[in-house]
């Protein structure tokens, strides 16, 4: 089987040819690594695939699926969990098997935003430049002790289950937040209102999927909501957030610190080198700006055993299509 993958990087490389070559089931799948990114613009590459595997940015929408199915394209397997870039009544509607990876180490996001939630506070980032310039001074680097303080999980499922758990571990009181409770976050902490939640958190950290209900569930209202100075955390999806409203709130001090490693606008930016290049995003840039800023591009998911399971289940979603049989990933 053919398989034309779209935003290919090197480490989907890597991950991809590592498992052809231990496991001789995945030797039946011809990978063809395409750098770009698949919109109506791209999609001609695929031309002579059975299979296309695709990535968070790429653009699933009713014109690239139709598309898709003309040049006879079955199947379509997403390396990630998020689906909010598929148009799934299209796909369903002309008869496309469609497969993610669920799953693939929650704990590698819930460690990011950790990381994230412990750069904003005691600057390490500022630090680690001004010690290679000889720079000891401590003023700007204050921050505060995390144990004791409050914080808010929006969506419990398993990336936000995995931060309850390590928040609780850094001893904070932890309130959680979904509308489909689970008796699993009952260990770690109070489930609450959102409006609870927002007004007593000192850290808000967002682990909820991008539907309609969370499209901008961040924005005017509720960011004015927040306790005043609470740090905002956003290692799920850039929409959850109006990010025009969070620069307002930022510049208002309303928020105190904002880590975001996903961003609205992204898919014009994120997984490529834009060093040399003039950057047209004014927000983007706004952002950018703010000393109690922190943006990484995408990463939380980026580890080892991460990419291995992502090549591993893909591999099996395809297996599982070629063969006709059963996929309990299929969407
Ligand atoms: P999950 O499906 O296990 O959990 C999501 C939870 O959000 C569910 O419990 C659901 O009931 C809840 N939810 C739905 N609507 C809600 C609402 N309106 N308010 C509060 N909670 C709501 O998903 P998982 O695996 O925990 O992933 C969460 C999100 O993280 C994904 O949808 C994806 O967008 C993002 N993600 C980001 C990655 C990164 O590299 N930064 C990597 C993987 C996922």
């Amino acid at each position: 089987m053919r398989v034309t993958v779209f935003s290919a990087q090197p480490y989907d490389r890597r991950f991809f040819d590592e498992l052809v070559e231990s496991r001789p089931v995945d030797a039946e799948l011809e990978w063809v690594y395409q750098d770009a990114g698949l919109s109506a613009a791209t999609v001609a590459l695929a031309e002579g695939s059975d299979a296309i595997c695709v990535f968070v940015n790429d653009c699933l929408d009713a014109e690239v699926l139709e598309a898709l199915a003309a040049m006879d394209i079955r199947a379509i397997v997403l390396r990630c969990a998020g689906f909010n870039n598929i148009d799934l009544e299209t796909a369903h509607r002309l008869g496309l098997f469609v497969a993610r990876v669920p799953a693939y180490s929650p704990e590698a996001v819930a460690e990011h935003a950790l990381a994230m939630i412990m750069t904003l506070n005691r600057k390490t980032h500022r630090a680690f430049n001004r010690v290679r310039e000889g720079n000891f001074a401590l003023d700007g680097l204050l921050g505060v002790t995390l144990h004791g303080k409050t914080a808010g999980v929006v969506g419990t499922g398993r990336i936000g289950l995995c931060m309850a758990r390590i928040l609780k571990g850094l001893g904070c009181e932890v309130l959680g937040h979904d509308p489909y409770p689970s008796d699993a976050f009952s260990a770690h902490g109070d489930m609450v209102s959102l409006e609870s939640l927002l007004a007593r958190s000192d850290i808000v950290s967002l682990h909820c999927p991008l539907t309609e209900q969370t499209h901008h569930l961040m924005n005017r209202e509720t960011l004015a909501t927040m306790k005043p100075g609470a740090m905002l955390i956003n290692t799920s999806r850039g929409a959850l957030i109006d990010t025009p409203a969070v620069v307002a709130a930022l510049k208002s001090r309303q928020i105190g610190a904002l880590a975001i490693d996903v961003y609205e606008q992204e898919s014009e930016l994120f997984f490529r080198d834009h060093s040399a290049e003039i950057i047209d995003d004014d927000v983007f840039a706004r952002l950018v700006s703010f000393p109690n800023v922190l943006i990484t591009g995408h990463q939380g998911f980026f580890t080892v055993e991460a990419l291995r399971e992502i090549a591993q289940v893909t591999c099996a979603n395809l297996i599982a299509f070629a063969m006709g049989d059963d996929c309990p990933n299929r969407l």
